[in-house]
């Protein structure tokens, strides 16, 4: 089976180096100059386990193209997938003029052609399959295009994604015809998970409900961790607690600095904004936000609670990324953490081993106004408190008594619940995490 797939970002590249593993032919049509040229040379433009190695094996069989040739690649396939971004708009609704712009492409290399199917994987609004069906006939303008729009939402999490996608808990494809659910169960045939099959609306609901219940139960969590906090409760114990009730389930019930990442902030507004455009109380997910938003004022409270004044003191913020694993920092908690730090007076020294450049790139007049280490060691060297915000293992494995050492006053804020309470305060550090 000719497989393209449009969009080399975090979504079509996974996508298209994991199906060209399967063994289908793959063209991925990115316009993008630079990235273009990065990958037909065998590099990975993000960071992710074990892509590169694959994407270099399937590239050297010729299973693998990239390519900024659209109309071949439309020509060839029988399955495009859309995999182009739907960044948010102010309003926080979904920005779909890049869904369609590859619509019109398709459209119009695909006329008086055999039939097709297009696969919607980026993440959208409830009712764009509909809306790409209407604009294909108009682009069309009366002539024949023989075009099938389906939803297949991807469920991948940053830093697992090759494994995810090569063993995923669930498939789900929204498609109207036998053909169109035929030709999808083709394309994850080896694959020996449920698979459902919806209508294109339900699916299209599916990706944005399960993350805006996932990022509901961190905010559930951090809003619990308060509430141990302040009397004196323990909120890793009462996750596990609750967790043990299969009902409920243990994951996404750490507390920490708030969920960040390029999907649960984008798609929670996004959500939240299709829920009132039908005029429907979403007002549960306005709380979801709120919550996360006021994590790093928390968090500041806590440093001045040991610190007492926070002007001029240099703080050590470790981690940048929105989580371990991954070299990304869209919408990360570190950036809300540094912001507050600096609006209280404080200088900041962050550390990451894979985020700094991101960070720099994406947060340019915050960045310009704090100093950057790869080392922790360094970062820490007079610090007055240091806070972890991503859970990297580096930082376990610190060796704290030394650092205690070379701090200025040994005060930790562990942002993630990440290292033995008793062990910190046994080496001296005035120590503090989350909800307990
Ligand atoms: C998320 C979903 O987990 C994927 O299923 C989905 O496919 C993906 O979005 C997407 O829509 O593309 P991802 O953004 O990679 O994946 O990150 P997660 O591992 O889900 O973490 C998101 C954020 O929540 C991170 O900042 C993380 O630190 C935070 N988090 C997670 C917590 O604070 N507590 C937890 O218990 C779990």
């Amino acid at each position: 089976m000719n497989i393209a797939v449009f969009g080399a970002g975090y979504v079509g590249l996974v996508t298209a180096v994991c199906l060209s593993d399967l063994g289908f032919r793959v063209q991925v049509v990115e316009k993008d100059r630079s990235k273009l040229s990065r990958l037909q040379a065998g590099i990975s433009t993000i960071y992710e386990p074990g892509l590169e190695e694959m994407l270099v094996r399937n590239l050297g069989e010729g299973r693998l193209i990239f390519t900024d040739d659209a109309p071949l690649a439309i020509l060839e396939a029988e399955v495009l997938f859309v995999c182009v971004g739907t960044p948010s708009r102010p309003d926080g609704s979904a920005d779909m003029s890049q869904i369609e712009a590859v619509t019109k492409e398709i459209v119009e290399n695909s006329l008086d052609s055999g039939y097709k199917l297009i696969v919607v994987k980026s993440t959208v609004p409830v009712g764009t399959g509909r809306w790409i069906e209407k604009m294909s006939a108009l682009y069309a303008k009366g002539r024949r295009v023989n075009l099938e729009i389906a939803s297949n939402p991807e469920f991948l999490r940053e830093g697992a994604a090759v494994k995810e996608f090569m063993h995923p808990d669930r498939i789900v494809v929204g498609a109207a015809s036998e053909r169109g659910r035929a030709l999808m169960e083709d394309v994850y045939r080896s694959f020996d998970c449920p698979k459902l099959f919806t209508d294109s609306h339900t699916a299209e609901i599916i990706k944005y409900a399960a993350n805006s219940f996932l990022a509901t139960k961190i905010s559930y969590i951090n809003m619990v961790s308060d509430l141990c906090e302040e009397t004196g409760a323990d909120v890793t114990l009462v996750a596990e607690g609750i967790g043990f009730d299969r009902r409920i389930g243990a994951d996404f019930l750490k507390a920490g600095p708030g969920f960040g990442g390029s999907c649960f902030p984008k798609d929670l507004r996004a959500f939240a904004h299709v829920g009132r455009s039908y005029g429907l109380n979403f007002g549960l997910l306005e709380q979801v936000m709120q919550i996360n938003r006021e994590r790093s004022q928390r968090m500041i409270r806590k440093l001045r609670e040991q610190l007492w004044v926070l002007g001029g003191k240099r703080i050590a913020v470790l981690g940048l990324t929105f989580k371990p694993g991954t070299d990304d920092v869209r919408e990360t908690p570190a950036a809300s953490v540094i912001e507050a730090l600096l609006a209280e007076g404080a200088s900041v020294l962050a550390t990451d081993p894979l985020g700094i450049a991101g960070f720099r790139e994406m947060y340019g007049s915050l960045a310009e106004r704090i100093s950057f280490t790869v080392s922790p060691g360094e970062a820490l060297l007079g610090a007055h408190a240091a806070v972890i915000v991503t859970d990297w293992d580096a930082y376990r494995e610190l060796d704290w008594a030394d650092v205690k050492d070379r701090m200025e006053t040994p005060v930790l804020l562990d942002g993630r619940n990440m290292l033995d309470r008793a062990e910190m305060r046994r080496l001296g550090f005035a120590f503090m995490a989350v909800g307990r």
